[in-house]
């Protein structure tokens, strides 16, 4: 079974859009997302367009605040906390990566973490590993929604999550251990990781190298999910799985593009949705 990301994230947009006219109605105003781009790096300015998309489809408030590249570390700040003050904004998200001369941890640290439509603050990190109420990060989210929507049973199972990154590899673990799945985190560095994959029912790729897990990773059956995004000398967009030899073996399996990618953005709109909701009943 192929596990249809766009198709799951373009009912999931629509019964959103559905809601936010609904909100609209209640309270008198729309869900508001504000997006911060730092200079032009041709990656950053694709995935920023689909999440604006992505905004306007939704029926939300909100835009894109382009900031050049050599902007300083002070006026971002300072323009995040305008954002941060400002009682119309529900969520705010800035673009990663920044460039080198502003420090990420103090961007995502100063982002006010009711507006953290990413998860990334530390208070939201914290609370999802103490099981307090968070705003979940968005790939992590739309990997268990997938999951659940293919009908993938998650308790008793084992799962194995190859990669360790704060974005996707340990919240995933967290995420799919609340689930009550055995969960191993995978990385690089692991002793026969071919075998290690070999174990699991539900199989999560985060590692950010093309084709790299191949047939002999993947236990017959087992569901595989590629949160890879890797460009192929071509300039095609591939993902971690090597995904004509695994889906012959794999029970299910999300392609890429058109799996976990779609989900993400999606599960930022749910996020601002949730965000707006806390705030307008004072959670
Ligand atoms: N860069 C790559 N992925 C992400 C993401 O999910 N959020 C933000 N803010 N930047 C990113």
């Amino acid at each position: 079974m192929i596990i249809d990301g766009k198709m799951i994230s373009q009912s999931l947009k629509d019964a959103m859009k559905i809601e936010v006219d609904a909100l609209a109605e209640q309270y008198g105003r729309r869900p508001c997302l504000m997006v911060i781009i730092v200079g032009d790096n041709p990656a950053s300015r694709s995935y920023v367009r689909g999440k604006i998309k992505a905004t306007e489809y939704c029926g939300f408030d909100g835009h894109l605040v382009e900031l050049p590249e050599d902007v300083s570390e002070a006026t971002l700040l300072a323009e995040i906390d305008k954002l941060n003050n400002d009682p119309l904004v529900d969520g705010i998200l800035v673009q990663l990566p920044l460039p080198k001369h502003i420090s990420e941890d103090k961007v995502i640290a100063a982002i006010s973490a009711e507006k953290d439509v990413d998860g990334f603050h530390p208070e939201n990190v914290a609370r999802l590993w103490l099981n307090q109420h968070c705003i979940l990060p968005c790939t992590p989210k739309g990997i268990i929604e997938l999951l659940d929507q293919a009908g993938v049973e998650m308790a008793g199972k084992k799962a194995v999550v190859i990669g360790r990154s704060n974005i996707v590899g340990k919240p995933v673990a967290k995420l799919l251990l609340d689930r009550n799945a055995t969960v191993t985190i995978a990385h690089s560095r692991t002793k026969d990781l071919a075998a290690v994959c070999r174990e699991a029912d539900i199989l999560v790729a985060a590692v950010g190298r093309a084709k790299m897990v191949t047939a002999e990773y993947v236990k017959p059956g087992a569901a595989v999910i590629d949160v890879g995004i890797n460009r192929t000398e071509d300039g095609k967009l591939v993902g971690d799985v090597d995904y004509e030899a695994v889906l012959p073996v794999a029970g299910a399996i999300t392609p890429v593009p058109g799996g976990v990618g779609p989900m993400t953005i999606t599960m930022l709109m749910r996020n601002t949705i949730e965000c707006f909701l806390n705030r307008m009943n004072n959670k």
